[in-house]
C-alpha cells in the first residue's frame, strides 16, 4: 500500500492541471491513469482534422500561456504538444497503466482507498490519501442510445470517439447521427473524403461559428449580460446562416450561452458543414424509427439504405463504476450535484475537477481551486496540531 497526501484519477488536462497546481504548494500527489499516456481523450479518441473550438486563451492550463506564435483556434496535435510540454515542465509523473477500479473513504483512518489494476502486469494495486480527486472527465466514455433494430444493422456501427477520418468510407453511403459539434465535423470530413453523407439532427441547436462564439466570449468577459450576449450572437448567427429550419435544424427557444451555462450543452460551432446542407451534399433526416438490415427508417416514414452509421450523440462519466459514494456527491449520470460554482468541492477530501461543462477554462479554474482548497485544509490541521 502505497501513502500520498492527495490521489488524483486520470491525467487527462484536469489531472494533469490539479498535480501542477499541487506540485507548486510542495504538496505530494499521485495520478493514476488507465491508459499509456496522458490526455488519452485527445491522442486516441478525437479525429484528425479536430482543433480546439474555442480561441486559446480560453483554453489555457494553469500557470503556463501558450508559446508566441501558436495559432488562435490549435490544432489537436498543437494541443496535445502543450499537454506534454506541461507535464514534463511541472514534473509530473503519472502512474500509466493503472486503471481505478474501486475507492471509497474509510472514516476510521479519515483516508480515501482507492484500488488500482496494473493493466500491464493484471496485479492490484492500493493507494491510500487524505484527499482524492475524481479527474476523469465528462466524456470518459462513448455513448450509444438504443435503436430499435441495432443489431439487425448489416453495416459497420461506431461512435465519433473511433472516428479518426473518412478514408475508409469513400463511396459509401455513411448515416451521421448527431448534430452536435461532432457530429457535424464528421460529416463534413466524410464529404471531403468522398461519402455520400446524410446528417441525423434529432433535437434542436444552435449553429454558430467560431467567430461568433469568440464575439460572445468576449462580450461576456468584459460583463454584458448574458440575455443580451445570446440575443446578439442569434442575430448574428441568423445573418450569417440564415433561417435552418427548411434544412431540417430547428433553433432552440433558449439562447447558446444560457443553454450551455444551464444543461453544460455547447451550441454547434459549424466548420463548413451548413454550406454542404445547403447545396445537398449532407442530406438531413430528423430521428430514426428503426432499422432493419441496411434499411433505416426515420420518424417522417422516409426509408433509406446506409453501408456505415456513426453515433456523433455524445459521451457520458464513468465515475460511479469506481467510485463508492452512495450518490452523495455525484448523482446517477456521473456528475457533481452541487451546480457551478460549486461543482468541485464535496466532503470528505472529496474533490471533481473538470466537471463544471466548461472545457478547459472550467479544468483550469477548477485545479488551481482544489489545490489552493487543499493547501489551506493542511495548513489547517498543521495549526492544529
Ligand atoms: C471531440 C471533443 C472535442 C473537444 N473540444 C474541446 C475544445 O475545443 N475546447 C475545450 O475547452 N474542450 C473541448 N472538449 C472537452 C474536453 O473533453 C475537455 O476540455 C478536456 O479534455 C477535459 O479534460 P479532463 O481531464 O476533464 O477529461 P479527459 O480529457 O477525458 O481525461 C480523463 C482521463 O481519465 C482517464 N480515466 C478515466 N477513467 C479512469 C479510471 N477508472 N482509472 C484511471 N484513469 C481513468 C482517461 O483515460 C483520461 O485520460 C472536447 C471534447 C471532445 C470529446
Ligand atoms: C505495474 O506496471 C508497471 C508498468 O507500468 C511495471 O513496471 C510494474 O512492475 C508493475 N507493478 C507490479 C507490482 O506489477
Ligand atoms: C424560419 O422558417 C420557418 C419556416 O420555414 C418559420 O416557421 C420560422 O418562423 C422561421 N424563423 C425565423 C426566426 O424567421
Amino acid at each position: 500500500m502505497e501513502e500520498v497526501e492527495v490521489i488524483i484519477v486520470g491525467a487527462g488536462p484536469a489531472g494533469v492541471a490539479t498535480s501542477a497546481c499541487l506540485n507548486r504548494l510542495k504538496i505530494t500527489n499521485l495520478v493514476l491513469e488507465k491508459e499509456d499516456c496522458c490526455g488519452s481523450l485527445w491522442k486516441k479518441r478525437a479525429y484528425d482534422r479536430l482543433k480546439l473550438h474555442l480561441a486559446k486563451q480560453f483554453c489555457e492550463l494553469p500557470y503556463m500561456p501558450y508559446p508566441q506564435g501558436t495559432a488562435k483556434y490549435i490544432p489537436r496535435n498543437g494541443f496535445i504538444q502543450y499537454l506534454d510540454n506541461y507535464v514534463s515542465h511541472f514534473g509530473i509523473s503519472p502512474r500509466y497503466h493503472r486503471e481505478v477500479q474501486s475507492a471509497f473513504y474509510d472514516s476510521k483512518m479519515e483516508k480515501w482507498c482507492v484500488m488500482a489494476k496494473n493493466t500491464t502486469s493484471n496485479v492490484q494495486e492500493v493507494y491510500c490519501g487524505k484527499f482524492l480527486v475524481v479527474a476523469t472527465g465528462e466524456n470518459s466514455e462513448g455513448y450509444i442510445p438504443k435503436i430499435r433494430g441495432l443489431d439487425t444493422f448489416k453495416g459497420d456501427f461506431m461512435h465519433s470517439s473511433l472516428y479518426e477520418n473518412g478514408k475508409a468510407f469513400r463511396d459509401k453511403e455513411v448515416l451521421v447521427i448527431g448534430s452536435g459539434n461532432s457530429g457535424m465535423e464528421i460529416a463534413y470530413d466524410l464529404t471531403n473524403h468522398k461519402a455520400k453523407t446524410s446528417i441525423c439532427a434529432r433535437s434542436p441547436v444552435h449553429v454558430l461559428t467560431k467567430e461568433i462564439v469568440f464575439i460572445g466570449m468576449f462580450l461576456l468577459t468584459s460583463g454584458f449580460p448574458l440575455l443580451l450576449v445570446d440575443i446578439i450572437v442569434v442575430i448574428l448567427s441568423m445573418l450569417r446562416h440564415g433561417n435552418l429550419s427548411k434544412y431540417g435544424f430547428q433553433r432552440p427557444r433558449k439562447g447558446p450561452f444560457y443553454i450551455k451555462q444551464i444543461t453544460g450543452r455547447t451550441p454547434t460551432i459549424d466548420v463548413g458543414c451548413v454550406d454542404k446542407i445547403k447545396t445537398g451534399e449532407v442530406k438531413v433526416f430528423p430521428s430514426i424509427d428503426g432499422i432493419e438490415g441496411n434499411q433505416i427508417k426515420f420518424e417522417n416514414g422516409m426509408v433509406n439504405h446506409f453501408d456505415a452509421i456513426i453515433f456523433a450523440t455524445g459521451y457520458k462519466s464513468t465515475v460511479n463504476c469506481w467510485l463508492k459514494d452512495e450518490n452523495i456527491f455525484f448523482n446517477e449520470n456521473g456528475m457533481p450535484k452541487p451546480k457551478f460554482p460549486n461543482h468541485w468541492k464535496g466532503e470528505n477530501g472529496l474533490y471533481s475537477a473538470g466537471f463544471s461543462g466548461r472545457g478547459l477554462f472550467g479544468v483550469s479554474n477548477d485545479a488551481q481551486n482544489i489545490a489552493n482548497d487543499i493547501f489551506f485544509a493542511l495548513n489547517k490541521r498543521k495549526r492544529r496540531i
